[in-house]
């Protein structure tokens, strides 16, 4: 359900851009006044976004730009210490994560497009 003072869905990218299991696409939002990385992926068919901050220690997690998925591309794996989050969900699978989730960002698709939505706590890097 849309919320009332946030503002509409951000183009993020072409859907085409995030290829199955491939690269993720970043972008940029401000949470609470903060500005913050996040990033876009394309798992199981389903375009997914969380905040490029990790459970375990609040760091960027992609051991390369847009680098985000372990070897056999069934997870995404902080680069810092190994923790394991299932793309679909975001939620800590594996290691010092424990119960820890990845913040999700809602995305959707629409003629060929990738947005994401913002809150009232994620709000788009321009608007502050
Ligand atoms: S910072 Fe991600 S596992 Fe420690």
């Amino acid at each position: 359900m849309p919320e009332l003072d946030a503002a509409p869905p951000q183009r993020l990218c072409a859907s085409a851009e995030l290829q199955e299991r491939g690269k993720a696409v970043s972008f940029d939002v401000i949470q609470w006044r903060e500005p913050v990385r996040a990033f876009a992926l394309r798992f199981d068919g389903q375009a997914v976004a969380y905040l490029n901050r990790c459970a375990h220690v609040p760091t960027e997690m992609d051991w390369q730009e847009g680098e985000f998925l372990d070897g056999d591309k069934r997870f995404i794996m902080c680069s810092i210490h190994g923790a394991v989050y299932e793309p679909s969900t975001g939620h800590c699978v594996m290691g010092p994560c424990t119960r820890g989730r990845l913040t999700k960002i809602e995305v959707t698709e629409r003629d060929g497009q990738v947005y994401w939505h913002p809150t009232r706590d994620t709000k788009p890097a321009f608007e502050g």
